[in-house]
């Protein structure tokens, strides 16, 4: 009997995807020929590592505004931002190289500006857009430390963001939000209400360690597992058909029953950036040749059949995914005890 191959593609803020394997933002995008390496091992889209705004402007007063509330480590905190112009590259450089890689592959790419206020670097969103990207994902990180910032205060500012930088723009916007919300659903919906095509759930923090040693203050970067899928897994499941809007999981996205998860919950595509950065591109192609065996095993036709099968909708249980099912966890443990 001949094997029919399941559909992969999927579709992903307007965009027609060949399948729903993402490369998200990391140095991968800095080589064009890293970028050309990820379309040929299958990626059907890459977002750019993304532009920041303290790169674009040291001196704009919004900033300065954020940075500055409630400590006095704003000079302190521009020491850092010589270390951010290595990581990157100057922001006339970021939009040659955006053309360069757009030259170089036929998959969308999808630039990225890292951001927390609005003002003038905001033009660099339709910078990004005239160099040729397919789209823009918009990556707000905020660490609050003032203690007289509401939560609503803060998210008016976000909400403003996203309103000056969809004007800014015609091609789609995605927003790389954090987990850090006092209510997600709320803030989801005003986002998709000002303009926001996507949502990127969730931004990875690098929270800082403490060296007891040099008594010093560590900065520190750990890659993913697939154990970080489950927190952007049930806030997906918990918001696909109740927010009208596509949903990109990254984090924790290793392998191919992680992207079979990631659909299931109800995400548009599964983003990748610590598997590869462990394992090598080509890791890539292996989750795609595992996630159709699968699909053929279990009988399944196509991405889009399975999209939000278990989102909160759609499952017998939905309280599974909600605080009902905190105390059931916390009494089946069984401790052994001594
Ligand atoms: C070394 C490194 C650099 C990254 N750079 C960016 C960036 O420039 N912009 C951004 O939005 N996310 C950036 N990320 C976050 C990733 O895009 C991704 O969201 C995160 O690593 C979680 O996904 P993962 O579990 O597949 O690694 C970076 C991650 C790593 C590890």
């Amino acid at each position: 009997m001949a094997i029919t191959f399941p559909d992969l593609s999927t579709t992903y803020l307007g965009l027609q995807l060949k399948n729903p394997l993402v490369a998200s933002a990391s140095p991968l995008s800095k080589s064009v020929d890293m970028v050309r390496r990820l379309e040929d091992a299958g990626a059907a889209a890459v977002v750019m590592y993304s532009l920041f705004e303290e790169q674009i402007t040291h001196e704009s007063d919004e900033l300065d505004h954020f940075l500055n509330r409630g400590n006095d480590t704003y000079a302190e905190s521009l020491s850092y931002f010589p270390d951010l112009e290595h990581y990157n590259i100057g922001p006339q450089s970021y939009l040659e190289h955006l053309a360069r890689l757009k030259a170089a592959v036929k998959i969308p790419v999808i630039g990225s500006l890292n951001g927390i206020s609005s003002g003038g670097w905001i033009e660099y969103a339709r910078h990004i857009e005239e160099a040729g990207a397919d789209a823009l994902e918009l990556n707000i990180y905020y660490l609050p430390t003032d203690l007289n910032l509401s939560s609503i205060e803060l998210e008016d500012e976000y909400v403003k963001l996203v309103q000056d930088v969809r004007a800014q723009v015609h091609i789609p916007i995605a927003l790389k939000l954090s987990p850090f919300f006092t209510s997600l659903p709320h803030i989801a919906r005003r986002f998709v209400e000002v303009g926001a095509n996507g949502l990127v759930l969730f931004n990875r923090f690098y929270q800082p360690d403490l060296d007891l040693d040099e008594l010093q203050v560590m900065p520190t970067l750990q890659l993913s597992t697939s154990d970080d899928l489950r927190l952007p897994l049930r806030w997906i499941a918990l918001l696909f058909g109740r927010v009208q809007t596509d949903f990109a999981l990254t984090s924790g996205v290793h392998t191919a029953q992680d992207v079979l998860k990631a659909m299931m919950a109800g995400a548009n595509v599964a983003m990748m950036t610590s598997a590869l950065l462990v394992h090598g591109i080509e890791h890539l192609a292996h989750v795609l040749s595992d996630l159709q065996a699968w699909m053929i095993e279990h009988e399944y036709e196509s991405i889009a059949q399975m999209r939000g099968s278990m989102s909160q909708q759609a499952v017998a249980e939905p309280a599974a995914f909600e605080r009902a099912n905190y105390m059931k966890v916390l009494n089946a443990y069984n401790p052994y005890l001594h």
